[in-house]
């Protein structure tokens, strides 16, 4: 596998980049007025405008060409199609199979993949319908009005960030609470207030061996069977995992079970089983139009030529500002409150994809890799954070993220937030020069501190609404868009081998921490102060 880094493609972006990195995106705008209407593209209800971008048609027409060098084309079929792209977990990655439309028949390494998938759909949806109905009720008889989802990552975070988004959908009495952290501040946290009677406990772990879900179970299933029994853990327990056994093991009862296979990754895995508290709470037709959104986006993934492929531009432009301008981070700011975990959640699908230092082949890569994703909703980031974005010595690209329509309204208050958000990019963009702000009259002396630099890029995308069918196309692009930049990068964007290490240490440790015999050896010097410390000032 040669490194993209050796192609010409590369080659010539560096030398373009040598000729444009000086360049404004004032002259750009001043040179090809056109650009905003011309640097756009639709993909179902997302419309993107890119024009706020330093690039020119030349700098796509190179960008595509080392997509075209990297394969995209081959590897976006060999996604979809089931091959064993995960190459260190010998795994296909199949997430795009978790939307596949009734009747498309898909078969992987023998398996009926289509058949199983909507088996599943129907089994959540059967459950959903009863759960909102009432018909399932707990032990006591009573209706189920909160679901809390124990899990961790990929078994929190989409289902946390979409009934956030969407929680305007939930329609039918149950709310949602979710808990993640082995912290004990979040399960009582969030245990607090509830009625164990009209509670049901979602326990979703791809692994169904993950310490903080599995602690945070045992201690929702204590708190539930102190004041209710044992027995009532039938009614009042449920689990996602793609181990039975381990489930079993746990003490719930199998039947209520909601599997998904190897082939879905934790952090792609909310439009299936993860998401069984989100569907509880939106019913399983708001499920089923979430998955419509992801699909769309799917189609246009796989079939939009690059130039016009909404996904392939912004994971091209990602590649740009990492490797070729050395951006560091990517800021994502969506002026929509209900999109407040959304960073967070990107956080988890670009980083644990595209954090890699290593090719798929086991080579270093060359090339930087994954930004750092951050973000908060606008208009808040405006007070906190993003005087660095205009002013400081960092380039930072940011993805502006907005909706035509709200829910509600008062005072106008959704044009402001709309206004806020496109105001926000052109002051990015064009900025304000020493002589416009010196003709406002400004001291001379303070002129240097008002001058707005501008060119900085930024991507807007702007829908109707947010629906759960727009949601699903939110985050199908950003899936799509680290596909592209691991595709490019030549990294395996589906495994995640950073993480075991703490892991594995934090359970060798544990022992240290609690035992009364004096601290055994320690991993470093360091840590072994720091176990010394941290026992007596607890006594031990
Ligand atoms: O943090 C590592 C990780 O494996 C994530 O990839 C995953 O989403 C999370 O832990 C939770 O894993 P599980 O769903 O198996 O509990």
């Amino acid at each position: 596998m040669a490194d993209i880094t050796e192609s010409p493609e590369w080659t010539a972006l560096a030398e373009h980049h040598a000729a444009i990195a000086g360049r404004h995106l004032r002259e750009l705008f001043a040179e090809d007025p056109d650009r905003a209407d011309r640097m756009t593209v639709t993909a179902g209800d997302l419309y993107l405008d890119y024009s706020k971008h330093r690039v020119t048609g030349e700098t796509l027409t190179l960008l595509a060409a080392l997509a075209e060098r990297a394969g995209l084309r081959a590897r976006i079929e060999a996604m979809f199609g089931g091959e064993h792209i995960n190459v260190s977990e010998d795994r296909a990655v199949l997430h795009t199979a978790l939307r596949l439309p009734p009747g498309e028949a898909l078969t992987v390494d023998g398996q009926d993949v289509a058949a199983d998938v909507h088996a599943v759909l129907d089994k959540m949806a059967g459950f959903a319908g009863r759960v909102r109905s009432g018909e399932w009720t707990g032990s006591t008889g009573k209706r189920i009005t909160t679901v809390v989802n124990i899990g961790i990552g990929g078994s929190d975070l989409g289902p946390a960030m979409a009934y956030e988004a969407l929680h305007d959908f939930a329609d039918a009495g149950v709310s949602c609470r979710f808990v993640s952290n082995i912290d004990p501040a979040d399960i009582l946290g969030k245990l607090a207030g509830l009625d164990p009677e009209q509670t049901l406990f979602v326990v979703s772990s791809k692994t169904f061996g993950t310490l903080e879900t599995l602690t945070n179970a045992k201690v929702a299933r204590r708190w539930l069977t102190e004041r209710l029994g044992d027995d009532a853990v039938a009614r009042h327990f449920v689990a996602v995992s793609t181990n039975a056994e381990r489930v079993a093991e746990f003490g719930i009862d199998t039947a209520n079970m909601f599997g998904f296979w190897d082939w879905v990754g934790g952090r792609y895995s909310f439009d299936g089983a993860i998401g069984l508290s989100l569907m509880i709470a939106i019913g399983g037709e708001a499920f089923r139009e979430m998955l419509a959104g992801f699909r769309e986006v799917d189609e246009h993934f796989r079939s939009a030529p690059f130039e016009a492929n909404m996904p392939v531009l912004m994971g091209l432009l990602g590649v740009w500002y990492t490797d070729f301008f050395g951006a560091q981070t990517r800021a994502v700011l969506p002026y929509s409150q209900r999109l407040s975990r959304f960073p967070a959640y990107l956080q988890q699908l670009t980083m644990e994809s595209n954090g890699k230092s290593v090719r798929a082949d086991g080579a270093p890569v060359i090339a930087q890799t994954g930004a750092i994703f951050w973000g908060e909703p606008g208009t808040n980031g405006q007070h906190a954070f993003y005087q660095l974005l205009h002013q400081g010595t960092r380039l930072v690209p940011a993805d502006f993220i907005g909706f035509a329509e709200p829910f509600e309204d008062r005072e106008g208050m959704h044009d402001l937030l709309t206004a806020n958000m496109l105001a926000q990019s052109s002051a990015l963009a064009f900025g304000k020069t020493a002589e416009e702000i010196a003709a406002d009259g400004t001291p001379a002396a303070v002129v240097p501190h008002k001058v707005m630099p501008g060119n900085r890029p930024s991507s807007t995308l702007l829908a109707p609404k947010l629906t759960p069918k727009t949601l699903g196309s939110l985050v199908a692009l950003y899936e799509h868009i680290v596909f592209v930049e691991g595709t490019i990068w030549g990294i395996d964007s589906f495994d995640q081998w950073g993480v075991e290490l703490g892991k594995v240490m934090a359970m060798d440790l544990a022992p240290a921490l609690t035992s009364p015999e004096p601290p055994s050896e320690a991993p470093d010097p360091s840590t072994g102060a720091l176990v010394r410390r941290y026992r007596e000032l607890r006594g031990r």
